[in-house]
């Protein structure tokens, strides 16, 4: 049975949320928020999970690289050993096992949400592809290319999700950074669709 109901969004305990992420990280959320409600509306998808995927994405970002492998023993989610060598992006993960451990958040697509923020998936749902989107595109960044994938995205919702996902692997390669192959194999199943 999905918690989320009328009352869960109103449940969720934004003071608890507020203190974890700090003014900065905050306001950050707030602008996720509001775009990955615009993205979900258009593709009428339920409000009140992309809200509380969206306002607990990040619930992790200020933990320990120690804490949040300790979150991760044991998890729910299959941390490979290439991800685990990424430690930025570990606060995706280890956000998905707060949500549902201290905000009792058990609904899967929103917990695949915050898991899959940060990496991408190829099998992610409707929600989690919302939620990775506006996180990329969020006002509260700004770099050249933003602001012709907002408009992309909003013409053409799986374009833009294709847009951004090159552009984050882009950026990794410019990096020397590893590129997970969740993120390669959602570039590709996007690239194929848009054959
Ligand atoms: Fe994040
Ligand atoms: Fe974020």
């Amino acid at each position: 049975m999905s918690l989320v109901n009328k009352d869960l969004l109103t449940k969720l305990d934004l003071k608890k949320i507020k203190n974890i992420l700090g003014k900065e990280r905050y306001q950050h959320t707030r602008y996720v928020l509001k775009s990955a409600v615009k993205l979900a509306e258009k593709l009428n998808l339920n409000q009140d999970k992309v809200k509380i995927a969206a306002l607990l994405h990040d619930i992790a970002k200020s933990k320990t690289d120690k804490e949040l492998k300790l979150l991760l023993k044991d998890s729910q989610w299959n941390v490979d050993e290439l991800e685990a060598a990424i430690t930025p992006i570990l606060h995706a993960p280890a956000g998905a096992v707060i949500a549902k451990n201290e905000f009792g958040i058990e609904d899967q697509e929103i917990l695949e949400a915050i898991r899959f923020h940060t990496l991408g998936h190829p099998k992610m749902g409707k929600i989690a592809q919302v939620i990775y989107a506006a996180d990329f595109i969020s006002e509260d960044r700004q770099f050249p290319i933003l602001n012709t994938i907002r408009k992309e995205i909003e013409r053409d919702f799986e374009l833009g999700l294709y847009l951004i996902t090159n552009n984050i692997i882009k950026y990794q390669l410019e990096q020397d950074n590893f590129i997970h192959p969740y993120s390669n194999d959602l570039r590709n199943k996007l690239l194929k669709r848009s054959d």
